[in-house]
């Protein structure tokens, strides 16, 4: 899309100097200089714990406020329903602990064979503390499509819980999130989407999905190391998580174990800003900014993808495992006569970070039968452009 300006996001990132090329933005992106100065600037001005008497505590209120409003609207809830942790697997962690205080011997939870580990084991392990049986949903190892049959399968009027990926961070694959949330929540189930991949490549919205939680990384959208959970206030007001005698039992600090990290939360502010301002068009309110800006980044991002899969299949004897009809721009490749971890390794002597590996997708790698080696992740970040593809297939050339 021509209102898309990957030149002048380039600009912004102090890493892109370095002259390497990033293809491993779905590990976590690199950086830009508004965020590096929003942690920074929080640090060093005067702060302290939250509170209304001083400059310092007022800084932290406000850094604190800020990231909910922020994260609010990038992911489409109410500023209430955000809760920080340190990341999304802690977070899933705690919130399955909770969740799983309500579930008897005769609880269902659904989990897939599409998601990344960080929304399956939490899932199991909470599962057998409460005697509740696992469920599993399938995907189509040929076109990477979660199956709706093995998912209707796996539900019941026992289901508590759908546990879904927003995206896989292995193969790309978006399910159709409002058809999953129609189903389980037929049955009464709630639905809990990990949208850690998708977060970086697309609007998301907590409410428009239909989930009844969101959550995402920020390390992975430009933002600080830190992971949030949206969730539907009147649910999150259902959970009693365990805390301290004297900590709020406010929601969403009930499950905010301990201080929250000022300095990340205001990078992730300035993240979800810099993300609004990629291509925001006409719009004023955020929202509005952030839904123009990721339309355009997917354009732009769809379009380098279809070279990048172009130009390894005019290769030969490449594999291409990203199939799904509608995907993120992450391409998982094997080879017929190389080891993908090698590949990555005579990459990286080039100066081009594209990882080799599962990526601790740990069910969809057993899914394809990728070995522990898995495959080379050729995954795409606002800041990619043209030269850094065209470096990347002439390099891959040279190897195989
Ligand atoms: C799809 C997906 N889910 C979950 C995670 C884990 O996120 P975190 O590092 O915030 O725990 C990752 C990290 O790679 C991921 O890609």
């Amino acid at each position: 899309m021509s209102d898309y300006d990957v030149a002048k996001v380039r600009a912004h990132f102090p890493a892109l100097e370095s002259g390497l090329a990033f293809f491993d933005g779905p590990g976590g992106s690199q950086t830009p200089d508004a965020v590096a100065e929003a942690v920074r600037s929080t640090l060093v001005s005067p702060i302290s714990n939250r509170g209304d008497l001083t400059v310092a505590q007022d800084n932290a209120e406000r850094a604190v406020v800020g990231a909910r409003e922020a994260l609010a609207d990038l992911l489409g809830a109410a500023p209430e329903g955000v809760v920080f942790g340190r990341s999304f697997t802690q977070l899933t962690f705690d919130l399955s602990r909770a969740m799983a205080k309500d579930w008897g011997s005769g609880a269902e939870v659904v989990v897939s064979r599409l998601d990344h580990d960080a929304n399956v084991r939490p899932w199991v392990i909470a599962a057998a503390a409460a005697g509740a049986t696992v469920r599993w949903v399938d995907f189509d190892p040929e076109t990477g499509e979660l199956s709706t049959d093995s998912l209707d399968d796996a539900l019941s009027d026992r289901t508590r819980l759908v546990a879904v990926t927003g995206a896989s961070n292995l193969i790309g694959t978006r399910p159709d999130l409002p058809a999953v949330a129609e189903r389980a929540h037929a049955v009464g189930a709630w639905v809990y989407v990990d949208a850690v991949h998708l977060t970086p490549h697309a609007s998301v919205s907590l409410a428009e999905s239909g989930a009844d939680f969101v959550g995402c990384s920020t390390y992975k959208f430009l933002g600080p190391h830190a992971g949030v959970v949206a969730g539907r206030v009147e649910l999150l007001e259902r959970l009693d998580p365990d805390k301290l005698v004297p900590a709020t039992d406010r929601v969403p600090e009930r499950f905010e174990l301990g201080t929250l990290p000022y300095e990340l939360m205001a990078g992730a502010t300035a993240a979800v800003e810099f993300l609004a301002d990629l291509a925001p068009g006409a719009a004023t309110d955020r929202r509005a900014r952030l839904e123009a800006s990721m339309a355009a980044l997917e354009a732009h991002e769809d379009r380098l993808r279809e070279r990048v899969e172009e130009g390894l299949r005019a290769l030969g004897g490449v594999t291409l495992h990203s199939r799904a009809a509608t995907r993120t721009p992450t391409v998982l490749a094997t080879f017929a006569h190389h080891d993908a971890g090698d590949v990555s390794r005579r990459l990286a002597a080039q100066g081009i970070n594209a990882p080799a590996g599962t990526f601790y997708a740990h069910e969809p790698a057993r899914r394809l039968e990728l070995g522990a080696g898995g495959g080379l992740r050729i995954g795409l970040a606002p800041y990619t452009d043209d030269s850094d593809v065209e470096r990347l297939l002439e390099a891959l050339a040279g190897c195989l």
